[in-house]
């Protein structure tokens, strides 16, 4: 189930009630430049929900009517909108069903924290997505809220409604790390999603400059000790294959990705001289492709989570070689519905790591350096 809170848009101060403020000109005109935008995301709702309060009401039926749908007054979105009436609203509803509120602060906002775990601020006119996490609705993933300012800009554009959808899967907040210190922007978005979309295929162009990007990192003798076996969704024998390398835990999810691959080392410099930085020469050429992917909008979750002995047969591995990870690659997606409960909590999950003082060491051994403290060199 899908759940879209809407707040109403820019309302005239005075009337002669509370209930019957209109929405103001440049109100009317925000909503339905909205409700076009909304229209080319594919916005579309099964259900609209509205309080009757005339500011909501009008929100609703400028929406409703770009997006062809019918309205539905309730007293149960009107002020004191709370998740009991949610539940209510929602309890016969179909799984599959896409549900619009259209109402009041700070109602909007305190349901969508307390649905999500944000803490959110929505402004009038603003939108929010909340893909409800198992049955009920009392949990789910914000997946995006739209700030009016960015309705206006969107209605501007003839952007295809692909890039706008991708544009709007951004980085969920828990995701991003939390930190004092500027870091690169590809830096900050990366994570491993186990949320990939199964209708969206890697071209072959992205894929040749992720491979590049591997291509030219830097190792030890410039010996470049990597190899990867790679197998794109469109080529299924060899897309399952690798599917049946993987652990079963790492199935569920990456047999959504749109490329499995399997990253090998070479372990010897000469048939007598192990070489002892293999591992990290293909660390190296991993995180180079996990970047150079995610400036162009595709994720990475590698794994150790999979059988190196079944790959060796499979692929007829030599033994100077080790099959050593296995890389899913794709596009996110919010829709976890092929997920275990675990899985989806993981994907809401904030990330974790350890201080720069428990890894940053001078003088001796887990002594922190002294310059990580405030004002010292
Ligand atoms: C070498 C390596 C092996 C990993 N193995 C798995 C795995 O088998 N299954 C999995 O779900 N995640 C795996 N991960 C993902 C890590 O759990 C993840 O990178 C870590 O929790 C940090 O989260 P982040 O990448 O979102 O920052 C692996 C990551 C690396 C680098």
């Amino acid at each position: 189930m899908r759940l879209y809170f809407l707040r109403h848009g820019i309302a005239e101060e005075l009337a002669t009630s509370d209930f019957a403020r209109e929405l103001t000109k440049r109100g009317r005109r925000r909503v339905a430049t909205s409700a076009k935008v909304m229209k080319r995301l594919g916005i579309a709702p099964s259900h609209i929900f509205s309080s009757p309060r005339l500011r909501a009401r009008q929100t609703a039926e400028i929406t409703a009517k770009a997006l062809d749908k019918n309205v539905t007054l309730t007293e149960a979105v009107n002020f004191g909108f709370d998740l009991a009436d949610v539940r209510r609203l929602t309890k016969d509803l179909d799984a599959e069903a896409e549900i619009m509120f259209v109402g009041h602060n700070p109602d909007m906002s305190l349901l969508v924290s307390e649905i999500t775990g944000v803490d959110v601020s929505m402004k009038k006119g603003g939108l929010a997505r909340i893909d409800v996490i198992g049955g009920a609705v009392d949990e789910g993933e914000l997946v995006w809220l739209i700030a009016p300012k960015v309705f206006d800009t969107l209605g501007d554009k003839t952007m295809p409604a692909e890039a706008l959808i991708s544009d709007l899967l951004a980085t969920p907040a828990q995701k991003l790390p939390t930190t004092a210190q500027p870091l690169h922007d590809l830096i900050k978005h990366r994570w491993s999603p186990v949320g990939f979309d199964r209708d969206r295929d890697i071209d072959r162009e992205t894929l040749l400059s992720i491979l590049e990007a591997a291509r030219w990192a830097a190792s030890s003798f410039n010996l470049q000790p990597w190899r990867f076996i790679v197998a794109p969704r469109g080529n299924a024998t060899e897309f399952q294959k690798i599917l049946s390398v993987l652990r079963e835990g790492n199935q569920t999810w990456a047999r959504h990705a749109a490329v499995l691959m399997i990253a090998v080392i070479q372990k010897f410099r000469e048939p007598d001289a192990p070489n002892r930085h293999a591992a990290h020469d293909l660390g190296l050429a991993v995180s180079q492709m996990v970047l150079q992917a995610l400036d162009q909008g595709v994720y990475v979750h590698q794994m150790a989570g999979f059988f190196p002995d079944k790959a060796r047969e499979i692929y007829r591995i030599p033994a100077e070689y080790e099959a050593f990870t296995a890389i899913a690659l794709g596009y996110r997606t919010a829709n976890l519905d092929h997920l275990g409960e675990g899985q989806r909590e993981r994907e809401a999950a904030p990330r974790q790591r350890l201080e720069l003082s428990d890894i940053v060491f001078s003088g001796s051994w887990a002594q922190p350096a002294a310059f990580l403290a405030e004002g010292k060199a």
